[in-house]
C-alpha cells in the first residue's frame, strides 16, 4: 500500500494544526506512525488521498450508523441547503426532530438541541446544579464526557477519606477550584459510590455515567451496580445523568435507557442524531427542561443550536434506520461477527502468549486482551491487562496496511454500520486472523531487539 500523497498531505496538516489534527486521537499517537489522510468515503469505506480502501469501524467515532454517504442523508442535505444552511430562529427542521426523539424516547418530555456531546453535557450538569442548589458531579473514572473543565478529572487520594485533594485536573488549564467540584470513583464499586454519598451526599447535584461505558474499552456493567446508582441517587435528592452520547439511538431507538429499563433524570445525546453533522442534545421531563432559559433561570444558548442541516440529517438518518429495519440489521450483523470471531480468531492466536474476547453490545465491538484463558469480563479501567496498548499497536498496523480502519487506540471501540454486509464482516476477520499470525508473540513484542 501506497502513502505518498498521505505522508505529504500530513506534513501539510502538521503546519496548520497543533500536533497534525483537530481531535487529539485522531493523530495515532498511542498505536504509532503517521495518519492515512482521508480523502473521501461512501457506505463501508474510506478513501484516501493515495485512493487506498478501507472498511471502516470507526464511522467518525460512531454517528455513522447507516456509513458514508447514505443516499437519504444526502438526499436531505442537499434539499435543506437549497432552503438555507442556518436561520438563527424558530425553524420546522428543529421541530421534527424534537418531535421525533420525544416521541420514540418515553423518559424524555422536552429536549434542547446544541452543537456536540461536550456541550450537551456542559448542560445538564448546569442544569443539575441549577436545579438542586448543589455543587458536586461524581463521575466513574473511565467514562469520557466531552472536554470541559469539570470532566477532565482523575480521583485525587483524599477521595474516600475525606482528607487531602478531592480531585485533580487531568489536563493543565483547569484551575484546582473547578477539578474539586467534580468526584470520581470506579465503576463497579458499589461501596466506593455508597461511601461518597455518605461523605458529600447532601452537595452533590448529579451522578453523570455512560450507562454503557464505551470511552476506556466496552465496560459493561451490572445491572445491579445501575440500579443501585439510581437508588442511591433517588435516596439523596441528587440527579441521575445517563450519558448516551453513544449508546442513544444506537442500541435501539430508545437507546441504553430503552433496552435496560434505566430511568435517567436528565439523558445527553450527541453523535447519531446528527447523522455526522454536529449535533448534541440534552433532554428530561418537562419539570427539569422547563429551569433552562428562556423558561427559567439556568442560562444556555448556541449561534447555531437546532442547526437545519444537521437537524435534516440526523431526522433522515433516524427515519431510515426505522424504515429499513436498521437495529435488526445491525443485531444481526453483531450476531454475526460474534460467532464467526469464535470459529476464525482462536486458532490465529495460538502460540501468540496472549489471547484476545471480542467484548459487544450490538453494534459496538472492542477487542479485550488477556492472559491466555484467563477471561474475567472487565468492568472497570484498571482492570483493563497493561499489555493490551502494546498488542493492539501491533494488530492496528497490519489492519491499517490491509485495508482495514480500526480506532487507533486500544481504548476505543468499534462500530458496525447498515452499510456493512456480512461479507465485510469475513473480510474483517480474515485479516484479523492473517495479522495476528504475522504479528510477533507477545514475548517478542516485549524484546524487540532479541
Ligand atoms: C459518552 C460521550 N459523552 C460525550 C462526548 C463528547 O462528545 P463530543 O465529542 O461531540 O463533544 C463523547 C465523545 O466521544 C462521548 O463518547
Amino acid at each position: 500500500m501506497k502513502h505518498k500523497e498521505s505522508v505529504k498531505m500530513w506534513k501539510r496538516a502538521l503546519e496548520v494544526f497543533p500536533g497534525g489534527v483537530n481531535s487529539p486521537v485522531r493523530a495515532f499517537r498511542s498505536v504509532g506512525g503517521d495518519p492515512v489522510v482521508i480523502a473521501s468515503a461512501k457506505g463501508a469505506y474510506l478513501t484516501d488521498t493515495d485512493d487506498n480502501t478501507y472498511l471502516d469501524f470507526v464511522n467518525s467515532w460512531g454517528p455513522l450508523i447507516l456509513g458514508h454517504g447514505n443516499k437519504k442523508v444526502v438526499k436531505a442535505l442537499k434539499e435543506q441547503s437549497e432552503l438555507g444552511t442556518s436561520y438563527g430562529a424558530v425553524s420546522v427542521q428543529e421541530i421534527r426532530l424534537g418531535e421525533f426523539i420525544l416521541k420514540h424516547v418515553p423518559h424524555i418530555e422536552r429536549i434542547r438541541f446544541v452543537n456536540s456531546g461536550t456541550e450537551a453535557v456542559m448542560t445538564a450538569l448546569r442544569l443539575a446544579r441549577g436545579i438542586t442548589g448543589r455543587y458536586l458531579i461524581v463521575k466513574f473514572d473511565g467514562c469520557y464526557h466531552g472536554h470541559s473543565d469539570g470532566m477532565l478529572v482523575n480521583a485525587g487520594s483524599g477521595l474516600l477519606t475525606a482528607s487531602g485533594d478531592i480531585s485533580v485536573a487531568s489536563s493543565p488549564g483547569i484551575p484546582a477550584e473547578t477539578a474539586k467540584t467534580t468526584l470520581t470513583v470506579p465503576l463497579d464499586d458499589e461501596q466506593s459510590f455508597q461511601k461518597i454519598f455518605e461523605l458529600y451526599g447532601d452537595k452533590i447535584a448529579a451522578v453523570i455515567i455512560e450507562p454503557l461505558p464505551a470511552n476506556a474499552g466496552l465496560l459493561k456493567q451490572r445491572d445491579e451496580f445501575l440500579k443501585l446508582v439510581r437508588d442511591v441517587t433517588i435516596r439523596h435528592g441528587a440527579l441521575l445523568i445517563l450519558d448516551e452520547v453513544i449508546s442513544g439511538f444506537r442500541l435501539g431507538i430508545s437507546g441504553f435507557a430503552g433496552k435496560y429499563g434505566v430511568t435517567p433524570d436528565i439523558v445527553t445525546y450527541g453523535k447519531v442524531i446528527g447523522g455526522g453533522l454536529p449535533v448534541g442534545a440534552v433532554g428530561a421531563s418537562r419539570e427539569i427542561m422547563n429551569h433552562l432559559a428562556p423558561a427559567g433561570p439556568v442560562y444556555q444558548a448556541g449561534t447555531l443550536s437546532g442547526n437545519p442541516l444537521a437537524m435534516a440529517a440526523g431526522l433522515a438518518t433516524l427515519n431510515a434506520m426505522l424504515e429499513k429495519n436498521g437495529y435488526d440489521k445491525l443485531s444481526d450483523l453483531a450476531k454475526y461477527l460474534g460467532k464467526e470471531f469464535s470459529k476464525l480468531i482462536p486458532s490465529a492466536l495460538e502460540g501468540k502468549g496472549y489471547d484476545m474476547t471480542l467484548v459487544q453490545e450490538d453494534s459496538l465491538f472492542w477487542f479485550s486482551f488477556h492472559e491466555t484463558g484467563a477471561y474475567e469480563p472487565v468492568r472497570r479501567v484498571d482492570r483493563i491487562w497493561n499489555k493490551s496498548a502494546l498488542i493492539y499497536r501491533h494488530l492496528f498496523k497490519a489492519l491499517l496496511n490491509d485495508g482495514v480502519y480500526l480506532a487507533p487506540s486500544a481504548y476505543e471501540v468499534g462500530f458496525l454500520s447498515v452499510a456493512m454486509e456480512t461479507r465485510d464482516i469475513d473480510l474483517f476477520l480474515q485479516k484479523l486472523a492473517a495479522a495476528i499470525r504475522k504479528s510477533p508473540t507477545l514475548q517478542e513484542m516485549e524484546t524487540p531487539e532479541a
